[in-house]
């Protein structure tokens, strides 16, 4: 088909599904050399890169329940392609089998989240979509009318979906993106009368998801701690971090004493202007930093340990360390140690998040949220791999429908 007629041909279907009230899916046949250029036929790649910006530029009918997508398949054996150069076919790794493209062809009918989607097909990389949302992010801008107040509208059709996708541990792996993929599952219907079905837009990604990913946190331990959490105020309180941009965050946050330690040496500022210790420790880096910490408690003091973000990672995931001499420093200054492991406290929760959603309204809690987008749940390895690249300031979210993320999440 002639591309002026693909035009034609999308506009002619979304009528026909408009007027019939039935949305549905329409796929385009675009090509590989629409995403980048095909020196041998100009002609050729600029007909087919029309094609998918055509198609992209169509993602809002998503709105209305229609998804446009496109396929953009490298060399299939057509009668056009077998008239090409069979040097240049070898180049890409030879011709497709067109299983794949029927494969990505389902895959954009399946996949709910898939509208104005370019599904890229090769055979030296299988199935890819163009572009990643990191590229996306680059020249995405938010349109005016959606930084208005109070202009949260919702840009989903209300039709109940047949399928969600969600995130499976297939190998056990601390490397999040090798453990895991991204599969599509039926929903279960019909709902029960006391259920309520739940569209997930925003998620944040925690930096124990690795722990999750690698099988670290099922290991059978189930001791549960008693310890509390004396978060109250009359606090001076000191905060460590690595940058200026997050430094100018805890003090915003109001931090007495920020040491950031790409800076200042931690020990040093804790010896001259601590030298009584610290009182009560947060700790969630582990390994040297647990060390310093320890040696920097005060008498009496306690150190509550959530998580050791510094040993995650390596080539092993996560390593357990000795810690040499605990027992004795702790017994010297009659210390406490105490873990805290958020899903032993899953019976506190709503309390506790009642408590914190009052402190937020009333101004006495501050929330930093991350500005780096990351959409759509093929994101979240992404994601996961920013948050430990020490560079994120603030909670980590992926924006799991990305229909939605031109809005502003709310409390
Ligand atoms: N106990 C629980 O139930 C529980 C629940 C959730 C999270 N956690 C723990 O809380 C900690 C923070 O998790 P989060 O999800 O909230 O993430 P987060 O605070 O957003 O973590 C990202 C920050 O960690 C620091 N970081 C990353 N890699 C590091 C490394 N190799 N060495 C030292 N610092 C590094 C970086 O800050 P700087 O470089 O500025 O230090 C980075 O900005 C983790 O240890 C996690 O396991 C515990």
């Amino acid at each position: 088909m002639a591309e002026g007629d693909i035009i034609g041909c999308t506009h002619l279907a979304i009528q026909t599904m408009q007027q019939a009230k039935k949305p549905g899916v329409i796929i385009n046949l675009g090509s590989a050399s629409g995403l980048y250029p095909m020196y041998a036929d100009p002609i050729y790649s600029a007909s087919k890169g029309g094609v998918v910006m055509f198609t992209r530029s169509l993602a809002l009918y998503k709105r209305q329940g229609i998804r446009i997508n496109v396929l953009c398949p490298e060399f299939v054996q057509t009668d056009l392609a077998s008239k090409l150069d069979p040097k240049f076919i070898d180049l890409v790794g030879g011709f497709l089998p067109v299983e794949m493209v029927v494969k990505g062809a389902f895959e954009l009918i399946s996949d709910e989240t898939k509208a104005g989607s370019c599904l890229w097909i090769s055979k030296r990389r299988g199935l890819e979509y163009w572009p990643t949302p990191a590229e996306e992010a680059k020249y995405r801008v938010r349109p005016l009318t959606s930084r208005r107040k109070s202009s949260f509208m919702s840009p989903l059709s209300t039709q109940i979906p047949q399928s969600f996708e969600k995130i499976v541990v297939h190998t056990l792996n601390h490397d999040f993106r090798r453990a895991t993929s991204v599969i599509s599952a039926p929903l279960r219907f019909p709902l029960k009368p006391d259920h309520v079905l739940l569209k997930v837009i925003y998620a944040g990604v925690n930096a124990s998801d690795v722990n999750f990913s690698s099988g670290r946190y099922f290991s059978g331990d189930k001791k549960d701690i008693k310890s509390r959490l004396p978060f109250d105020a009359g606090f001076e309180v000191v905060a460590t971090c690595g940058g200026k941009e997050k430094a100018k965050l805890l003090k915003d946050l109001g931090v007495d004493r920020v040491i950031d330690y790409k800076e200042e040496n931690i020990k040093t500022v804790l010896k001259a202007e601590f030298p009584e210790g610290v009182d009560i420790v947060y700790e969630s880096v582990g390994g040297e930093m647990f060390d310093l910490c320890l040696n920097a408690l005060a008498k009496y003091g306690r150190l509550v340990v959530i998580g050791m973000i510094s040993q995650y990672q390596g080539d092993q995931g996560w390593k357990p360390r000795n810690y040499t001499g605990l027992c004795e420093k702790i017994l010297n200054k009659s210390q406490t140690v105490a873990g805290f492991f958020l899903v032993q406290y899953a019976h506190l929760w709503q309390q506790h998040l009642d408590k914190l959603v009052d402190l937020y309204s009333l101004g006495k809690l501050k929330v930093a949220v991350d500005p780096k987008p990351f959409l759509g749940v093929n994101s979240v390895a992404d994601a996961v791999d920013y948050l430990h690249s020490g560079k994120s300031v603030g909670k980590v979210v992926v924006c799991i429908d990305p229909s939605f993320s031109q809005q502003l999440a709310k409390l």
